[in-house]
C-alpha cells in the first residue's frame, strides 16, 4: 500500500476508494478505465492540472542559457507556464535612458516559446528593481509628471511591442498597495499622481490590445489589502480600463498565512469582480521570519544571516517536512476548489537551491519553499498534490 504519512482520514478514505478503483478495473487494460496517471512513474505535473490551471514556473538566466539539461527537462516535463523571475525588470530592459537591452529577455522568451510555455512579463511598473534615473528630470530633480508619464509610455510601449502576440499575459503593475490597502507612497504615485496604475494599463492596452493583463501584489490575502485591492480595480474596471486580473504574489510560510481560509476569501472577492486571479509567485518557506520584521514580500528586507534562524541547513527534520506537506495541501486545497477563478499557478524558482527565499528575508540561509529539491528530483509531495486534485475534481 502506498504511504501518505502526512495525509489526514480524508486521504486515506480516499486511498480506499482508489482501490477499489483499481480493482474494479483501473488497471484492467483497454477494456477498463485509463490507469489513473499519478499512480505512474512517468507524469508530468502540469498535464496532471491541466483540467484546473496552468502550472508555472519563474525562470533566471541560469536556466534559461538551456546548459542544464537536468533543468531543461524538469521544466519541459512539468510545467506549462513561465515567468520571467528578474530578466524582465526595468533595470534590466532599459537600465540606461532609452537604452533597451533585450539579451536575457530575448533568451527568456524563445527558450519558453521552444517549450510550448505559457508566458507571462513581470513586470512593467513597479518601485522596486527600477533604476534612479527613471525618476529624476534633465535638472537633476525629480521627473516632472509629464517625463515620467512618457518614459512609461514608452518603456510600456517597447517592452510589450517586442513581445507582441508571443508574451500572453504581463504584471503590469506591481505592489501598488499598502498594507492597510491605502495606495503607496512611491516614486511613481507621488510624481505622476493616483492615475499612474490607469495610465500604466492604458499604455499597455495599446502595446498590445490581446494581452492579459494583470495587477499583481502580495499579501492579499489580508482583509485590509484585499479591500485596497477590490477598491483601486473597481475604480479602473469602472473608467473602463481593461484589467484581465490579479496576481496574487504568495509568498508563504509554514504558519503566513494563519489561516487559508483568508486566501479563499481573496480568491472569490476578486472573481466577483469578473477577474481572473493568478497565483503568480508560490513558495513556502520553512524557516522562522525575523522578529519585528513584518512578513510579506518587501524586496528592500536585506538582512544578515542569523545562524539561529538558518537551523536546516544540513537538511529537514521529518516533523518540518510534515508541517510543509500539510501546508501545500492546505494552499492546493483552496487552488483546486477555487479553480474556475484561478488561471494559473506559478512557483517562484525550478527547485530549492534557486528559490529567493534562500537570500529573502535574510542572507545565506537554507530553505525548501518549493516542490523540487536541489537535485531538481520531484518532492513525495508532488504526487500527493495531484492525488488531491484527482480526489477533489473527480
Ligand atoms: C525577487 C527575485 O526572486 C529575486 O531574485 C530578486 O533578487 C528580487 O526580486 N515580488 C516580486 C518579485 O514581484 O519580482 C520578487 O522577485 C519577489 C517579490
Amino acid at each position: 500500500m502506498l504511504e501518505f504519512p502526512v495525509v489526514d482520514r480524508r486521504f486515506k478514505r480516499g486511498l480506499s476508494y482508489l482501490a477499489v478503483f483499481m480493482v474494479l478495473g483501473g488497471f484492467a487494460g483497454a477494456s477498463g478505465p485509463p490507469v489513473s496517471p499519478y499512480m505512474a512513474n512517468e507524469y508530468s505535473f502540469a498535464k496532471e492540472f491541466a483540467d484546473s490551471f496552468l502550472v508555472g514556473v519563474a525562470l533566471n538566466e541560469e536556466h534559461t542559457n538551456g546548459q542544464d539539461n537536468r533543468i531543461n527537462s524538469l521544466v519541459e516535463k512539468h510545467f506549462n507556464a513561465s515567468t520571467a523571475e528578474n530578466v524582465m525588470k526595468w533595470e534590466v530592459m532599459q537600465p540606461a535612458e532609452a537604452r533597451f537591452d533585450f539579451r536575457a529577455s530575448d533568451k527568456f522568451v524563445s527558450y519558453s516559446k521552444n517549450k510550448g510555455l505559457s508566458i507571462t512579463g513581470h513586470t512593467l511598473v513597479w518601485h522596486q528593481q527600477t533604476p534612479d534615473w527613471v525618476f529624476v528630470g534633465p535638472d537633476g530633480k525629480p521627473a516632472s509628471r509629464q517625463l515620467l508619464l512618457s518614459r512609461m509610455e514608452l518603456h510600456i510601449k517597447t517592452v510589450m511591442g517586442r513581445y507582441k502576440g508571443i508574451i500572453n499575459s504581463w504584471d503590469v503593475v506591481n505592489e501598488a498597495l499598502d498594507e492597510d490597502g491605502a495606495l503607496r507612497d512611491s516614486k511613481w504615485r507621488r510624481i505622476i499622481g493616483d492615475d499612474y496604475i490607469a495610465k500604466a494599463f492604458e499604455f499597455a492596452t495599446a502595446a498590445d490590445p490581446d494581452a492579459e493583463l494583470y495587477y499583481n501584489d502580495y499579501n492579499l490575502f489580508k482583509r485590509t489589502k484585499r479591500n485596497g485591492a477590490v477598491r483601486l480595480i473597481r475604480s479602473l474596471l469602472e473608467e473602463g480600463i481593461r484589467v484581465k486580473g490579479i496576481g496574487m504574489q504568495a509568498h508563504y510560510a509554514l504558519d503566513y498565512p494563519n489561516d487559508v481560509n483568508e486566501i479563499a476569501a481573496s480568491i472569490k472577492a476578486f472573481s466577483s469582480l469578473g477577474l481572473a486571479v493568478a497565483i503568480t509567485e508560490l513558495d513556502v518557506s520553512v524557516l522562522s521570519f525575523p522578529e519585528g520584521e513584518e512578513a510579506g514580500a518587501d524586496i528592500g528586507i536585506n538582512l544578515s544571516l542569523s545562524e539561529k534562524l538558518n537551523p536546516y541547513s544540513r537538511g529537514l527534520p521529518a516533523n518540518v517536512r510534515k508541517r510543509f506537506e500539510k501546508r501545500y495541501l492546505e494552499l492546493f486545497e483552496v487552488f483546486i476548489e477555487n479553480h474556475e477563478a484561478i488561471s494559473r499557478v506559478t512557483f517562484w524558482g525550478v527547485h530549492d537551491g534557486y528559490s529567493w527565499r534562500n537570500n529573502w528575508p535574510m542572507r545565506g540561509r537554507t530553505d525548501y519553499p518549493l516542490v523540487f529539491d536541489r537535485k531538481g528530483k520531484p518532492k513525495p509531495l508532488l504526487k500527493k498534490l495531484i492525488w488531491l486534485k484527482n480526489k477533489k475534481r473527480r
